[in-house]
């Protein structure tokens, strides 16, 4: 066939070389609505649920059994349900109608309920559902630390830059497991020298991850994942009860912690029962609200390429954002995975979250090179935080981001590179020598730092688990070397645990350690006038783009 010139010049644009898939319902690849997705229904006896969206109790797998006895008000039950799934649509959207008077009449719906809900909203709508439903009342980001080499020194760096650049959460993971206590450690001291009271995490194989925490070498924990079907979950080796009692472990130590699953899971492990991905997710999310949890990262996560793929995918996410804060949970919002080759259509897909804004609009900002993202790759990089405070500015958004200049970055980077060599020389831990200080401060990423003794590193890091090395020691070591200041803010993280308001639903915590939550503080919209507006000293922040004219030194 002889080509159209035009359509060969289309073929060859980035969003070609994406995934696309027809919806195939029978093997899961249908976002909002599969024709096996069941009735929406709830019978009620004796103060018990016996019938849950078309299946009685005999039925039951485990997620019904839990949904059932811990996840739904069951003295709002039979009203909530008795409304139809456009009343309560036509509710989210209204802006007489408070956030309370939603999560009143949301607590007492099923899954299948909450799935119709979103099936009445367009992605309009859905913002708008958003900005109201949202926990907290300013919005928040977080970041991804980490790289190739799983270099402490220069998480430590990034993660002051990162703090300086507004991210309020820092999560770290490793290409090798074995690093995890020297990067936890990095994250720890280069997030507190950043700004004082970022929150950090390191995300790992559980067991280690919980001790982690509970040592004080982190501060929240994030990556306990829930599925939508009994078969996966129990692939992953875990039930509801097993994850709920893994959320009490870390209560039970003041650390905060949220659960985490998203729409594709189901599909890539093959087990999705025919059921769209807005249904399971759905699951999965009264699952994360029935184990007491906080809240969810969500919104498909590592698993976006499938969402991404079929028809709708990406209202789907969105829509299961939406769901998160309706059941009253906190939302970290994901946009942490790239999933296109199209910058558009990269950029089209975060505006769902950046600009009605979530409790945290990334669950994941790679806040280096992409190429150093050990997440698999962020939608949105180092390389792109100029574009991106260039749309706050645009738009007069808060997307949890500020503007920096040069010089502050290259200090914090190398107070934050200091501090970790003065610690691991008090602590009698690996070497970092004053050359690779030098090269962090000023690097963009991996490619510019020097190698590092890996076996002398794993052999640290072995040595800080084995030595019972505690955020304590970390504390004492920053202050017998100078660093007051640094050692005085991962002290008040510890502290904070012992105070236990941070582990409200949606907290952060402000440079004096105040916390900021969706109890404290939360989201007040109710329309034009009312809930968060960006003004004042954050404005005009926003507005201090580096690369602007001032008409006055003309
Ligand atoms: N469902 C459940 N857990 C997920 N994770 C990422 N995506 C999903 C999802 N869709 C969790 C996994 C993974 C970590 C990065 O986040 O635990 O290891
Ligand atoms: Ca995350």
């Amino acid at each position: 066939m002889k080509r159209s010139k035009r359509i060969e010049a289309l073929d060859k644009r980035p969003v070609n070389l994406d995934g696309y898939i027809n919806e195939w319902p029978e093997m899961g690849f249908i976002a909002m609505k599969s024709p096996y997705d069941p009735p929406a229904t709830i019978r009620i006896e004796n103060g018990k649920i016996v019938e849950l969206d078309g299946k009685a109790r005999e039925d039951f797998d485990f997620l019904d059994s839990f949904i059932a006895d811990y996840a739904i008000n069951i003295e709002r039950a039979e009203a909530s349900m008795a409304m139809s799934s456009l009343e309560i649509a036509r509710m989210i959207v209204d802006i007489h109608v408070s956030r309370k008077e939603v999560l009143e009449v949301i607590s007492g719906i099923t899954p299948m309920k909450m799935t119709e809900v979103i099936n009445e909203l367009n992605v309009v709508e859905i913002m708008m559902g958003m900005q109201k439903m949202r926990a907290r009342k300013r919005p928040g980001n977080q970041a991804h630390i980490t790289n190739l080499k799983d270099d402490p020194v220069q998480i430590a760096a990034d993660a002051a830059e990162g703090a300086l650049r507004g991210f309020a959460e820092e999560e770290t993971t490793m290409g090798v497991a074995r690093y995890a206590p020297l990067d936890s450690i990095g994250l720890l001291i280069g997030s507190q020298c950043g700004r004082p009271g970022v929150l950090t995490q390191c995300s790992a194989e559980e067991a280690t991850e919980l001790e982690l925490g509970i040592r004080g070498l982190t501060t929240y924990a994030e990556t306990l994942s829930v599925y939508g079907t009994e078969k996966v979950f129990i692939d992953g080796d875990d039930t509801p009860y097993s994850k709920a009692f893994l959320n009490s472990a870390y209560a039970s130590r003041g650390l905060k912690v949220r659960f985490t699953s998203g729409s594709g899971s189901e599909v890539l492990m093959g087990s999705s029962e025919k059921k769209s991905m807005l249904y399971l997710e759905c699951r999965c999310l009264y699952v994360t609200k029935g184990a007491g949890s906080q809240g969810i990262q969500n919104g498909s996560v590592s698993c976006i390429g499938i969402a991404g793929a079929v028809p709708a995918g990406i209202r789907e996410v969105v829509g299961e954002n939406l769901v998160a804060a309706l059941l009253g949970l906190e939302c970290a919002s994901s946009n942490d995975q790239s999933f296109s080759n199209s910058d558009m259509r990269r950029t089209a897909r975060t505006m769902l979250e950046f600009l009605p804004g979530t409790d945290f609009i990334f669950s994941g900002y790679a806040a280096e090179p992409n190429y150093d993202n050990m997440f698999a790759g962020s939608n949105f990089d180092a390389e792109d935080f100029d574009d991106y405070n260039v749309f706050q500015r645009d738009m007069q958004v808060d997307g949890g981001l500020r503007p920096v200049k040069e010089s502050e970055v290259i200090a914090v980077r190398n107070k934050a590179a200091r501090a970790v060599q003065a610690v691991f020389r008090q602590l009698g831990l690996a070497e970092v020598s004053d050359e690779q200080v030098e090269a962090i401060t000023y690097a963009h990423g991996s490619k510019d730092t020097l190698p590092r003794d890996v076996a002398a590193d794993l052999m640290s890091a072995e040595d800080v688990m084995k030595r019972g090395i505690t955020g304590i020691d970390i504390v004492k070591a920053l202050a017998d070397s100078g660093f007051t200041d640094i050692a005085e803010s991962v002290l008040a993280m510890l502290k904070q645990r012992v105070i236990g308001d941070y582990m409200q639903t949606a907290a952060i915590l402000d440079k004096n350690f105040r916390v900021m939550s969706g109890v404290n503080t939360p989201n007040d919209y109710m329309g034009p006038g009312t809930g968060y507006r960006v003004e004042g000293e954050r404005w005009e922040e926003i507005k201090r783009i580096p690369h602007r004219i001032n008409p006055m030194d003309i």
